[in-house]
């Protein structure tokens, strides 16, 4: 039977991973999608509260566990050079401790990246939301070439703009959006490169993206940084 070193070499961001000192962000397997499905079900946040922009945490099972995995799988399987996400799995001392997602869209013109993020509620607090975000930023930036990167957070999601601020994005204004079915204030922010270089860390180890550069970067633009 095809094991996943097989597969790796029709897909190569099976080999892909970014390392720190402290984590690893790996491209998921089918045994990581099963592991985040179980951790974010186990809890993300409080559920006083919603951080999310889609409130898919507010599921009940087993539509929260199908919904998780149709997200992953549609994230695999809808990628292309010209639109892409990448839900990176995070390991702490090998386990598994939540998602680093980074997306883009026409990321060979625009060279423009969003990042979304979530830890299973036991690896909060413990600095683990920063060091994910500084290890897809080096991703994005060293690894390929992006000139900005994106976010958003609802205006009292206070350790994720703690994060943002820690790492040097400016707020670029807000959206009022539904959230929970209300209106409330999603605001944005905004890394650029200037930025970034200001704080580029020289601990971050890129594995594996020599192969992945052309479902990442379409047509003839494909030089990084
Ligand atoms: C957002 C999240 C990934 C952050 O990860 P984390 O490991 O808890 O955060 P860290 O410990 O790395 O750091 C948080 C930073 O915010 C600060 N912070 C924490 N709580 C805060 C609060 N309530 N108000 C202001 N700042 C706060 C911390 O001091 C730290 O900043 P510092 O390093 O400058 O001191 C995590 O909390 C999470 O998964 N939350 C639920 C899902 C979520 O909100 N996702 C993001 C949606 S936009």
């Amino acid at each position: 039977m095809a094991q996943l070193d097989d597969a790796a070499a029709y897909w190569p961001l099976f080999q892909l991973s970014v390392r720190t000192p402290r984590i690893e962000l790996r491209y998921p397997d089918e045994a990581a999608f099963m592991g985040l499905t179980a951790l974010a079900r186990k809890g993300v946040h409080d559920p006083a509260s919603m951080p999310f922009s889609i409130a898919w945490t507010d599921q009940e099972s087993p539509a929260f566990e199908r919904e998780a995995l149709k997200h992953y799988w549609g994230s695999r399987a809808n990628l292309s050079a010209n639109s892409w996400n990448l839900p990176m799995a995070v390991f702490v001392d090998d386990e598994l401790a939540g998602v680093q997602d980074a997306n883009a869209q026409d990321f060979a013109k625009l060279r423009v990246a969003g990042t979304g993020s979530w830890l299973g509620l036991e690896f909060h607090g413990r600095g683990i939301g920063k060091e994910m975000r500084a290890a897809i930023l080096h991703l994005l930036f060293e690894g390929l070439g992006a000139v900005r990167c994106v976010s958003g957070a609802w205006h009292d999601n206070g350790p994720s703009h703690g994060v943002s601020r820690s790492l040097g994005y400016a707020e670029n204004g807000e959206d009022l959006m539904l959230r929970r079915g209300e209106p409330d204030r999603l605001i944005r922010l905004l890394l650029t490169r200037a930025e970034w270089e200001k704080r580029r860390r020289d601990d971050i180890e890129i594995v594996g993206l020599d192969g992945c550069i052309d479902m990442l970067i379409a047509s003839e633009d494909k030089a990084a940084s």
